[in-house]
């Protein structure tokens, strides 16, 4: 295990929390039902597809022109970027700045593989800037997830091999993207909405460094059988 790729919302802080309180309040104002269950599909993805499968929901696919979504669009992220203004270093979920913790005192590689936009702001509200050697920079990547680009993308900054980097994610596509870059897929979830996981952990309080070298050696040992 020579790097570990990080999703942020969700894996590091609980902002998918405050996407879903965004997402709903447009949703509401929409006359559009929207649920945890039905959120599930738009973790992990980008804003631009979520509001066009909230949309098409709401079977209102055809009544926005692409301005009218391009607005609709900002006003979530307003109101997002209003709900994580207000983010501190006591946000960061539990076991995950011990984890990063140790990383770095291993020299195992650190890489953020987040789709939003606004992830350098939020690990600057986290104090948590220092620990990654890599940020990947969602604006380059040209397919999101579950297409593993920006997966790969991140082991290609950190000069390692996918197949010795571990990824952690909390969304469904997450999961098929690491599954998909060839990497060992920790899922923070519960297995119906990890799906294809290689492990999955209810807490992020679970995590550390041997938990990830014991599951990760097993899982290299099983495959070179
Ligand atoms: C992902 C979230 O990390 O980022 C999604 O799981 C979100 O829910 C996506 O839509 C894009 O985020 P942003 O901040 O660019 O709108
Ligand atoms: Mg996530």
């Amino acid at each position: 295990m020579k790097a570990v790729i990080f999703d942020l919302d969700g894996v590091i802080t609980d902002t998918a929390e405050y996407h879903f309180q965004a997402w709903g309040s447009l949703a509401a104002a929409l006359g559009i039902p929207f649920d945890r269950e039905f959120n599930e599909q738009l973790k992990g993805i980008s804003r631009t597809e979520s509001l066009d499968k909230i949309l098409a929901r709401g079977n209102l696919s055809e009544a926005y022109t692409d301005e009218d979504k391009q607005e609709l669009a900002t006003r979530k992220n307003a109101e997002y970027q209003r709900l994580i203004s207000a983010v501190t270093p006591s946000d960061v979920l539990p076991g995950i700045k011990s984890l990063l913790t140790e990383l770095h005192d291993a020299g195992i590689g650190i890489a953020l593989a987040s789709a939003s936009k606004n992830a350098a702001f939020i690990l600057d509200r986290l104090e948590l800037t220092r620990y990654f050697d890599s940020v990947v920079d969602v604006t380059a990547i040209r397919h999101g997830k579950p297409d593993p680009e920006i997966f790969l993308t991140g082991a290609a900054n950190l000069g390692v091999q996918p197949a010795d980097c571990v990824g952690i994610e909390d969304a469904q596509a997450g999961i098929q993207a690491i599954k998909g870059a060839g990497m060992f897929a920790v899922g923070v979830g519960t297995p119906s909405q990890m799906q294809g996981a290689d492990i999955v952990v209810a807490s992020t309080a679970e995590l550390s460094l041997s938990m990830l070298e014991e599951h990760f050696c097993e899982f290299t040992k099983r495959g070179s059988l």
